[in-house]
């Protein structure tokens, strides 16, 4: 059985990715603040119940992020899947701008990120995938929207991306796939109730793109489909 973890996978996009992978018969390590939800718990089956382990982390907190780790690695033999799906945003208009956004942005969005990495980096195998949760945001090149509040997440999201090519060259001679994963405007949370899309459709979209990106690609930027997204 393959065996998947999920940070943030509590609600959104990472609820998504969680319940995809268990009707996969995948089994699902679910890093959470404060657990799953009652009404998602009831509605598994027995055999999903048995796929499915929570961990609980603070991503603001190495402490948390140290022990979550451990108890990670105490449940399963190797990881072949690990998604870096939480994440933050705290939209500050220049002009309202505060350090305590900067900060907590780059702590949850890039490094947590690259703590976790580091902590479970004995228990990814040889076609092992890392999937980073980034945004559109983050690209330098086509910097969307600069007007906008969008500023300590997009500054945050581009640490990300930087985090994903130089963790890709560090695991390439073990064929491992790092990538950094756009998954567009999704109505959740935080993509808002505008957002074109849900994250029943973007799910399989992911996990479709998931599934092909090789180690070829590893260190690139893709959107939901798997098409390069410019840096
Ligand atoms: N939705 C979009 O339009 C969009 C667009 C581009 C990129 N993304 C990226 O896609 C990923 C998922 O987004 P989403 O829309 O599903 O977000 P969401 O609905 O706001 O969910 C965020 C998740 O991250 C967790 N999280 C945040 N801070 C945490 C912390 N300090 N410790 C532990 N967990 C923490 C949250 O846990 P709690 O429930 O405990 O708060 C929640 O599970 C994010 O990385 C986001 O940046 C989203």
């Amino acid at each position: 059985m393959k065996t998947v973890v999920i940070t943030g996978a509590n609600r959104g996009i990472g609820l998504g990715f969680t319940s995809s992978y268990l009707k996969e018969g995948w089994c699902v390590i679910a890093l959470t603040r404060n657990g799953l939800n009652a009404d998602f718990l009831e509605g598994l089956n027995d055999e999903k119940k048995r796929n499915l382990l929570e961990v609980n982390v603070e991503l603001e907190s190495e402490l948390s992020i140290q022990n979550s780790a451990k108890k990670v690695v105490g449940l399963c033999k190797h990881i072949d899947l690990f998604i870096n799906n939480a994440g933050v945003s705290i939209d500050q208009p220049f002009g309202a701008w505060t350090q305590e956004a900067f900060i907590k942005s780059y702590q949850v969005n890039a490094v947590a990120p690259a703590l976790l990495i580091q902590a479970l980096q004995y228990h990814f195998n040889e076609n092992s995938k890392i999937i980073q949760l980034t945004s559109g945001l983050a690209s330098i090149d086509t910097a969307i929207n600069p007007l906008g509040p969008f500023d300590a997440y997009g500054m945050s999201k581009a640490a990300l991306n930087m985090l994903t090519r130089r963790v890709a060259k560090k695991f390439e001679s073990q064929k491992i796939t790092v990538c950094a994963l756009s998954p567009g405007w999704v109505s959740t949370d935080m993509g808002g109730d505008e957002a074109p899309v849900s994250v029943d459709q973007v799910v399989p979209l992911l996990t479709q793109t998931i599934e092909q990106l090789s180690v070829a690609q590893s260190g690139g930027f893709f959107d939901e489909q798997g098409k390069e997204i410019p840096w």
